[in-house]
């Protein structure tokens, strides 16, 4: 067991773009991290960030196999998790809802919902070991009902299935937060901003590194829960 006092997170999506820049913040304040990629080729690119305390497993989160898998992996370094973010996710190509595609829908809800649900079933037994774990569901402005139904997100700048799809994984930050609360377990919808990701917009303002730093800013120095957050600290409605 390798975790000695450092506590522990696990990221997933952590190949590329904001989950690659978590595990570099996450590493580079002392915890140990296990990166979750899809690509087995991303394996020895993240371990060899540090070779004791930097960890990385080949899951899809859109696969059932995931919680079985992450959680056999996780058991096998530590028995402690800290921090879970659930931060892998990606969009569809169909606009409006005469352009929504069928199987899009289903590949966004696997991986924004499905996903996320399966990461948390897995590292929900070692966050209990935590005295202050934490989830980070990472979500977007557009996943925000409020600011749909307002336009004050233009429609025209989302698909329906990111819009569901994130919307879904607040609605999970919700449920969760209010079931782990009698167990100091937080979790949070977080809205990293607009990052210059192969993801994200064109008028992208933020880079990954930039995201992560505010983002576990939020992790350590805050202390709610059940909280739509931009990485800035302003709360998001639902
Ligand atoms: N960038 C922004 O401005 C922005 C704004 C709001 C919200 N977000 C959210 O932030 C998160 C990270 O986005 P990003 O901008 O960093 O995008 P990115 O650079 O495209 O990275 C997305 C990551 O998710 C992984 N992923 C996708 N599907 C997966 C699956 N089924 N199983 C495991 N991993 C999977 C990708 O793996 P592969 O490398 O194998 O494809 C990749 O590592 C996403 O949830 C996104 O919705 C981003």
């Amino acid at each position: 067991m390798p975790v000695s006092g450092r506590p522990f997170a696990v990221v997933t999506g952590a190949g590329r773009g904001i989950g690659r820049a978590l595990v570099d913040e996450l590493y580079s304040r002392g915890y140990t991290v296990c990166g979750v990629v899809r690509n087995e080729a991303d394996i020895p690119t993240l371990c060899a960030v540090n070779k004791e305390h930097v960890f990385a497993v080949r899951c899809d989160v859109a696969e059932a196999s995931t919680e079985a898998n992450l959680h056999a992996f996780i058991g096998s370094l530590t028995n402690r998790v800290d921090l879970l973010v659930n931060n892998a996710g990606f969009g569809a190509s169909g606009y409006g809802i005469d352009g929504l595609i069928y199987s899009e829908l289903d590949n966004v809800l696997a991986v924004h919902c499905y996903g996320p649900i399966r990461c948390v079933r897995a590292c929900l037994p070692f966050l209990r070991k935590s005295q202050r774990g934490v989830i980070v569901n990472m979500s977007s402005r557009f996943g925000s009902l409020e600011w749909v139904a307002t336009g004050t997100v233009p429609h025209t700048e989302a698909t329906y299935p990111y819009r569901i799809g994130k919307a879904a994984l607040n609605m999970l930050t919700s449920c969760l937060a209010v079931e782990l609360q009698s167990e100091s377990i937080r979790v949070l919808s977080v809205d990293p901003g607009k990052v210059r990701t192969r993801f994200g917009p064109q008028d992208a303002d933020t880079e990954p590194h930039e995201a992560a730093r505010a983002i576990i800013d939020l992790v350590e120095k805050r202390s709610e829960t059940a909280t739509f957050i931009h990485a800035s600290g302003e709360k998001v409605p639902w």
